[in-house]
């Protein structure tokens, strides 16, 4: 069994025609930053640096700084207070590090399914999926397309529950005029090394609720641990050591200076690539709604319309990688419901919490949920994470790469 690799590892084997994030654009001050934090000895509050910075330039009125954004959301389904049992609602086409927090604190997840011809929930999939024992929902901008916040949000609050924002792929990406991130109660993002801020491993939780930011801070940063006089640290509940790292954050630093110029690249050339490819018979681009102002794209796609091929999705989407489009691949691995192989083997063994009580039914994943999603993805290509390296040569290169195997293969 091969292990999955991560990082800049997983890239090195790529070849191509186009550029791929790395080695990655550190931001001019990186090491400056980096020499601050040796010189002062680890005594420089790098951490509280970034932490401050980027609540400033995002618009909100904390951030938690974590070493990712697996441990940004798990610490917020620690801090979330519900009981065992009780479900989330989550996107369904997404990472595992949406997923692991959940999991962990005995939540049940129940994946929405996506708006037909998307990788993302709409307001209607999540509606349908709420009961008397949602706890929360979790959103996730898929490639950094963002989803429909406004009818999301409606749903949700006729109904009381908190919406929650996993923006890993949609960092400054911009929703009628607001950043991705500040959209719902509270939100994580990664700053993994091929994220568009990309510091290694890294990642934060924003949100502009004081008493919830506080309660993520003792549990997430802290352990959950108090001075008690005349004893010593004491923890009053399971917590995590989740501090962002001084090198990390002084590398977060030197991203968020030119996170701006980054960004506004990611969208004129996700743009340039998606009207160059709707020109291609049989391909349909990733749809980019007319709300997303600024779309702060981090993975591109596209779908082949059904019939119109001879081949399958995966022998296009391997020519498309051997004509120079590095790491495009197929992305039936971002289906969680069918990645989280053991969520099924639980729910069906009735294993805590799927055992009842804490469940108050049974639960099924695979194959069973999801219709939509898994139809989507199993025509959909994603491209390698596209970067600000590229110029528009590149786009008309990509564009005219698939092209020429949609000639090659059609029906
Ligand atoms: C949507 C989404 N959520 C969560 C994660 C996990 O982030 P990290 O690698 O920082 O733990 C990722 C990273 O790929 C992601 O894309």
């Amino acid at each position: 069994m091969e292990r999955a690799k991560y990082g800049a590892a997983a890239w090195a084997h790529l070849t191509g025609k186009l550029p791929n994030p790395f080695p990655r654009i550190m931001g001019p001050n990186a090491m400056k930053y980096l020499q601050e934090v040796v010189d002062s000895g680890l005594t420089v509050n790098m951490m509280g640096r970034f932490e401050r910075a980027f609540a400033e330039k995002i618009g909100v009125r904390n951030c938690i700084a974590t070493p990712g954004c697996t441990p940004a959301l798990a610490v917020m389904a620690a801090a979330l207070g519900g009981e065992p049992g009780d479900e989330i609602i989550v996107s369904p086409v997404t990472d595992y590090g949406t997923l692991m927090g959940i999991i962990r604190e005995n939540y049940i997840p129940v994946f929405a399914d996506t708006e037909p011809g998307s990788a993302n929930v709409s307001p209607e999939t999540v509606e349908a999926c709420i009961t008397d024992r949602t706890r929360a929902i979790l959103i996730v901008h898929k490639t950094g397309i963002i989803c429909d916040m406004d009818g999301i949000n409606a749903v949700a609050s006729k109904r009381g529950i908190p919406v929650y924002e996993d923006a890993c792929q949609a960092v400054f990406g911009k929703y009628k005029g607001r950043y991705a991130g500040t959209l719902s109660h509270a939100a994580g993002f990664s700053f993994d090394s091929e994220k568009t801020m990309g510091a290694d491993v890294g990642g934060c939780i924003v949100t502009n609720d004081d008493a919830f930011a506080e309660r993520m801070r003792f549990i997430g940063q802290s352990r959950a641990g108090v001075q008690k006089p005349h004893f010593g640290r004491m923890h009053t509940e399971p917590g995590y050591a989740y501090r962002m790292p001084q090198c990390t954050a002084a590398i977060c630093l030197a991203q968020l200076e030119i996170v701006d110029e980054n960004v506004k690249r990611r969208d004129e050339v996700a743009r340039l690539i998606s009207k160059l490819l709707a020109e291609i018979p049989g391909i349909v681009p990733h749809p980019i709604p007319d709300y997303v102002d600024v779309y702060s794209s981090w993975m591109l796609g596209f779908s082949l319309e059904p019939g119109a091929f001879r081949c399958t999705t995966e022998e296009f989407a391997s020519q498309c990688a051997e004509a120079g489009i590095p790491g495009a691949g197929i992305a039936s691995y971002y289906l969680m419901p069918d990645a989280l192989t053991f969520l099924d083997k639980n729910a069906r063994a009735k294993r805590y919490p799927y055992s009842m009580p804490p469940a108050s039914r049974e639960y099924r994943y695979g194959e069973a949920v999801c219709p939509t999603a898994r139809e989507f993805l199993s025509r959909f290509i994603r491209w390698s994470t596209i970067c600000e390296k590229y110029t528009d040569e590149h786009c008309h290169i990509a564009a005219e790469i698939v092209r020429l195997v949609a000639d090659a293969n059609r029906a």
